[in-house]
C-alpha cells in the first residue's frame, strides 16, 4: 500500500472535496463538446491524497531534510522568513499587466535589487531578466556579439572558454554562433598563460571565466588574463555562480569583468533546482549597458501631490515642486536599453525570486554578506584540510567555497567517486558534484556552504572517512550502494536517455 500511485488507490465514487449543499439557482451544465468522457482522474478520499503527497515529499531529499554538498551549486539554507515576505500580497498577487503607476512597490524592490546587485559586483548597471545562470550566459555573449557588431567588427567569432568551465559556458557560446576555443589550465589550477597567449588574436570576441574557478580555485593571475585579453580586443564574461566566495571582498568588474550573470538561487539562498525557478540577473559595466536584456527598471525623481499622492506632471527640479502641497519621490519605469538584446523572458524575470533575493541583502546588508562569503570559504578549507590524508587533493592550496578532491581510495583500487557518493546517500546526506571539472579525474566536488554548522561539517567527514574504511574492507558495500534509498542504483545513462516522467498504468 505505501508504494501505491494515486491513480491505484483510486476508487469510484470516492472524493475528497466535500461542497456544501447548492443554496443558489443550479446553472446550466456544461455542453456535451466541452466534457471529456475518456479524462480518467483518480477518485481518493482527502486522506488518500494527504498520505499520497506526503509519501512522495518523503522520498525527496532537500537542503531542509540535511546537508546537500552539490560542488558548484551553492546548495545553502533558504531563509523561511523569504517565503513570508514572497507571500505578501501587494508581491504574490500582482498582475504583470498592472500600470507602472500602480506597481511603484514591486518597481522599486526591483530597482533597489539591480542597485544591490550593481554594488556587490562593481558593474554600473544590472538586468533582472535572464530565468537561470545558464540564460544569464546566453545574455551576456548575445551582448559581447552585440558589442563588437556596433563597432563593425565581425571578425570576431570564437570564444575561449577554460578546460574547467561549466557545460553551459560552451552550450551558450555555441547557441549565439560563436565557435568555442579551449584554454587549459596549469599545474596549480590557473589559466594557462602560455596557452592563453598562444590563443589571442583578432578572431576572438571573448572569455567566459569563473573566478573563482570550479576547481574552486581564485585564479592567481586573474588581472594578467583579464589584460591580455582586453589587450587583444576581446571582452571577458563571468560567470557568477562561484559569487559566494568573493561577496563584499572582491569585485568582479574591479578584476577585469565586462559583464556576468549572477545566480540568485546559489549565492542569494533562493530555492534551488526542484524547489523552484532560478533567476540568473545580468551585471555590466557603463558601455556594455546599452545591450541588456530587457526591460531593466529606471528610477526618475517625481513629482506627487502630498495629499492624494498623485504623480502630477511638474519637473522634480521646478523650485514649485517644494510648495507643501508637492512632494518628491522615486518613480520607476520600466525600459528597454538603447541596444538591448532584447527579451530573454516573458515579462521582468523570476519576480518572486527576486523578491526573496532582495530581502536575502536587506537581512545580511553589507557586513553579513561579507560574512557569509568568509564563513563559506573557511568551511571548505575546514573540510578539505580535514580530508587531505583520506582522499588525493589534485590542487593542493588554499581553496576558496569549495574543494576538488579525487574519489579515488588507497588500498580499494575497485572504487571510483560514484560509489562513494552513493554509499553517503545511506548516511543519508546528499553526495557531492561528481566527475565535474572534467581536469580532475574521479572528481568529487565539495561545496559546504556558510549555513553548515562546525558540527554538520564534521559528521560529513567522519561519513567520508568512514566510507572510505569500508572501501577498503567491505568494497561490495560501495559499488552496490545506496541500499537505505527508495531505489537502489540506477542506470543513470538510460534514466537520462528514457525519461518516464508520468505514472503508466500496467500493460
Ligand atoms: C559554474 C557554473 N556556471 C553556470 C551554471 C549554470 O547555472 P544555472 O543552473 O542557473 O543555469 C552552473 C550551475 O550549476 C555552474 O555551476
Amino acid at each position: 500500500m505505501s508504494e501505491a500511485i494515486i491513480y491505484e488507490l483510486s476508487a469510484p465514487g470516492r472524493c475528497a472535496a466535500h461542497l456544501p449543499r447548492l443554496d443558489v439557482p443550479a446553472a446550466e451544465p456544461l455542453p456535451d463538446a466541452l466534457l471529456r468522457s475518456e479524462l480518467e482522474l483518480p477518485e481518493v478520499s482527502e486522506s488518500d491524497l494527504v498520505r499520497h503527497y506526503v509519501r512522495l515529499s518523503q522520498l525527496n531529499y532537500a537542503v531542509d531534510i540535511g546537508m546537500y554538498p552539490l560542488g558548484s551549486c551553492t546548495m545553502k539554507y533558504n531563509p523561511k522568513v523569504h517565503e513570508d515576505i514572497a507571500r505578501l500580497a501587494g508581491f504574490a498577487e500582482v498582475h504583470p499587466y498592472l500600470p507602472e503607476e500602480l506597481s511603484q512597490g514591486c518597481l522599486q524592490l526591483m530597482f533597489a535589487l539591480q542597485q544591490y546587485l550593481a554594488a556587490i559586483t562593481g558593474f554600473e548597471a544590472v538586468s533582472l531578466q535572464p530565468a537561470a545562470g545558464a540564460q544569464g550566459e546566453l545574455s551576456g555573449v548575445l551582448m559581447i556579439r552585440a558589442y563588437h557588431r556596433a563597432r563593425g567588427d565581425t571578425a570576431r567569432t570564437r570564444m575561449l572558454i577554460p578546460d574547467t568551465a561549466h557545460g553551459t559556458n560552451p552550450a551558450s557560446t555555441v547557441m549565439v554562433g560563436l565557435e568555442m576555443v579551449q584554454v587549459s589550465s596549469d599545474a596549480r589550477g590557473n589559466i594557462d598563460l602560455n596557452d592563453l597567449s598562444a590563443k589571442l588574436d583578432d578572431t576572438i570576441a571573448g572569455m567566459m571565466l569563473t573566478n573563482p574557478n570550479t576547481l574552486g580555485l581564485f585564479d592567481e593571475h586573474i588581472l594578467e588574463v583579464t589584460r591580455l585579453v582586453h589587450a587583444s580586443g576581446g571582452l571577458i564574461y563571468g560567470d557568477g555562480a562561484n559569487l559566494n566566495a568573493l561577496m563584499g571582498i572582491a569585485k568582479p568588474a574591479e578584476l577585469g569583468f565586462d559583464v556576468m550573470h549572477l545566480n540568485l538561487h546559489k549565492t542569494f539562498s533562493t530555492p534551488h533546482g526542484g524547489g523552484g525557478p532560478g533567476s540568473g540577473p545580468v551585471a555590466a559595466r557603463a558601455d556594455l549597458a546599452q545591450f541588456l536584456p530587457g526591460p531593466i527598471v529606471t528610477a526618475h525623481e517625481a513629482v506627487y501631490s502630498a495629499l492624494s499622492g498623485e504623480a502630477l506632471d511638474i519637473d522634480a527640479d521646478d523650485p514649485v515642486a517644494d510648495a507643501p502641497q508637492y512632494m518628491r519621490s522615486l518613480m520607476c519605469r520600466l525600459e528597454m536599453p538603447e541596444h538591448s538584446i532584447g527579451r530573454i523572458k516573458s515579462f521582468y524575470g523570476q519576480f518572486g525570486i527576486l523578491v526573496r533575493a532582495y530581502t536575502y541583502i536587506r537581512m545580511l546588508g553589507e557586513e553579513g554578506l561579507r560574512a557569509t562569503s568568509e564563513a563559506a570559504v573557511l568551511a571548505a578549507n575546514y573540510i578539505q584540510a580535514s580530508l587531505r590524508d583520506t582522499l588525493p587533493l589534485p590542487y593542493d592550496r588554499l581553496c576558496m567555497h569549495e574543494c576538488v578532491f579525487e574519489g579515488r581510495v588507497n588500498g580499494a583500487e575497485d572504487i571510483h567517486a560514484l560509489d562513494i557518493s552513493k554509499r553517503m546517500i545511506d548516511y543519508g546526506i546528499h553526495p557531492p558534484t561528481n566527475y565535474f571539472p572534467l581536469v580532475v579525474p574521479e572528481a568529487l566536488m565539495i561545496e559546504p556552504t556558510e549555513t553548515e554548522s562546525k558540527r554538520s561539517l564534521d559528521a560529513f567527514i567522519q561519513i567520508v572517512k568512514a566510507i572510505t574504511e569500508e572501501a577498503k574492507k567491505e568494497p561490495e558495500l560501495l559499488r552496490t550502494a545506496p541500499h537505505r534509498a527508495p531505489v537502489g542504483r540506477l542506470d543513470e545513462v538510460q534514466a537520462a536517455r528514457k525519461l518516464i516522467l508520468r505514472w503508466q498504468p500496467e500493460p
